[in-house]
């Protein structure tokens, strides 16, 4: 029986599933695309008139959505009458952390998964193609097969409903998300059964070369996208524990990755030392791969992937002591300017971004900060240090801050930050502080001053030129 795939339903309009969508619609115009979610507000964004106040900012979704929406495109909240009109559906909701019961802190909570295989349970019709497009733990699509087998039982001996499950992991990565999408390295499909993989199939190849769509079993594919996250944030681990070392040894971490990133066996990608790995997916999955790993009795390749994680969290700590250590062993009463908020640049997701891991290590230890974001908005970081008050002062009336110990204020121009701070700190690696001009805000700054570049990108003349102290990640020779 052949498959063909006429309309599509994508449960989730987050950060994959707005997007993917997206790309889809536009790929395949003849194809109709609804993306529901259970969350008002959000879908309310995705209609915005305005395309800047889309829920999501990546480069190039504007110009897709304004393309394709209300033509074969719609964000809606009616999830049952989409459901029941699709022939192929998406799951693409949240999988986090569990946070309490069985597996709490490692194993990934299913609950949107399940409510959504029920939500397609009760309400699809038809022959309908159930794809995993969350990343998920091994073996889910086997629980998503029981709720769905549960509403096949037929009625008057006629069988109202039949489905197939595929898993279809996402590999986008946050910020570049429309160039992963629109040319994917490859597009796994992992599924029993050959029709329905070539109807997901027949959707890809619209903008996909053949051979960079694999076919593998369910398992396979659920567990290649969980692997993929690990090895991606055990380079980053790997590389930022050598940062410590040549900061210790007169080394410069950007020499040693050039130097093997040239090795065709190791590749020159995601070498980049920096704060600590953060966005929503790579602790999650990795700390999933570690209960995976218990849960089989494989406890040392457990305690293999969890170092990964723990390098991440002490690396974080690691900065936030020495930006404490520099500045004379005392931060209470100065104020510390944080350039980037967002856990990579190009994108306003702050979900386990290490700037939040810093400030509050920062606020703890008593500093006032003025952080600025280009895309981050202050409601945003209320949210992720809510239990310190924001406080948008008057700088010019201040001559040091211990009245406003463990208090932050939101500015959005870089000077406002910078003015009467102690030490700059720069988080993200925004194109924007490419063209700071450190002459200015030097003169801006309390003496001593100090600039943090986390990321490595600034020029370290241009720095100490302009009478600031330097420290760069991972650099040992050039840092005061
Ligand atoms: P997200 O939190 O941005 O979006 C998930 C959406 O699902 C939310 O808007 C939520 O309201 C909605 N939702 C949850 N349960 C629902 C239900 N029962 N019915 C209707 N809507 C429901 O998440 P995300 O970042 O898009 O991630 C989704 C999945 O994709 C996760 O498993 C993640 O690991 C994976 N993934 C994420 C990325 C990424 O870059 N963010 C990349 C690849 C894979
Ligand atoms: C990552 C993967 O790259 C995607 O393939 C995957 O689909 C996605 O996770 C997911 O499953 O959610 P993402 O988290 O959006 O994508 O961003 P990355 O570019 O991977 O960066 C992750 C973190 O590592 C960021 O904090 C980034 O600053 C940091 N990083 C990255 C470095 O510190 N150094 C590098 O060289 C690269």
């Amino acid at each position: 029986m052949v498959i063909k795939i006429k309309k599509i339903c994508c449960i989730g309009a987050g950060y994959v599933g707005g997007p993917t969508m997206s790309v889809i619609a536009d790929r395949c115009p003849e194809i109709f695309v609804d993306v529901v979610d259970k969350n008002v507000e959000r879908i309310k964004l995705w209609n915005s008139t305005n395309l800047k106040d889309l829920p999501i900012y990546e480069p190039g979704l504007e110009d897709i959505v304004k393309r394709r929406r209300g033509k074969n495109l719609t964000f809606s909240t009616n999830i049952k009458e989409k459901i029941s009109s699709a022939d192929m559906i998406f799951i693409s909701v949240n999988t986090p952390t569990k946070t309490k019961g069985i597996g709490a802190g490692q194993a990934s909570d299913l609950k949107w998964v399940e409510a959504c295989a029920r939500d397609v349970a009760n309400f699809a019709t038809g022959h309908t193609v159930v794809v995993e497009k969350s990343t998920l733990p091994v073996k889910t699509a086997e629980v998503i097969k029981k709720i769905l087998e549960a509403s096949q039982i037929p009625i008057n001996f006629e069988t109202k409903k039949s489905f197939d499950v595929l898993s279809n992991p996402e590999f986008l990565a946050e910020g570049s998300a429309i160039k992963d999408l629109e040319y994917p390295d490859r597009v796994l499909i992992g599924g029993e059964n050959n029709e329905a993989i070539l109807a997901l199939n027949d959707i890809y190849i619209n903008w996909v070369s053949p051979e960079k769509i694999l076919h593998t079993n369910i398992w396979s594919s659920e567990l290649a996208k969980l692997t993929a996250n690990a090895f991606l944030a055990q380079r980053i681990s790997s590389i930022n524990s050598i940062s410590a070392l040549c900061e210790n040894t007169g080394a410069d971490v950007k020499e040693v990755s050039r130097a093997i990133g040239l090795d065709s066996r190791i590749g020159s990608k995601f070498l980049n030392s920096g704060p600590g790995f953060g966005g929503s997916c790579f602790k999650k999955d990795i700390l999933n791969l570690v209960y995976l790993s218990k849960y089989f009795g494989l406890e040392e390749v457990a305690e293999f992937w969890e170092g990964v994680v723990k390098l991440n969290n002490w690396h974080q700590h690691r900065l936030s002591r020495l930006i404490t250590n520099k500045l004379f062993g005392t931060i209470s009463g100065k104020k510390i300017c944080i350039l980037g908020f967002s856990f990579k640049a190009n994108t306003n997701d702050t979900r386990e971004s290490a700037a939040i891991t810093i400030c509050k290590d920062l606020l703890e230890e008593g500093a006032f900060l003025s952080i600025s974001d280009p895309k981050v908005n202050k409601k945003q970081i209320e949210k992720d240090l809510k239990s310190y008050s924001l406080n948008n002062l008057n700088y010019s009336e201040i001559s040091d801050f211990f009245n406003y110990e463990g208090q932050w204020a939101f500015e959005e121009d870089i000077n406002n930050a910078a003015e009467k701070s102690d030490a700059i700190v720069i988080l993200t690696e925004w194109e924007e502080y490419l063209n700071i001009n450190w002459e200015e805000i030097s003169t801006m700054m309390r003496k001593p001053a100090w600039i943090f570049d986390a990321r490595s990108i600034l020029d370290p003349k241009e720095i100490k030129d302009n009478d600031l102290y330097l420290w760069r990640i991972g650099n040992g020779q050039s840092n005061d």
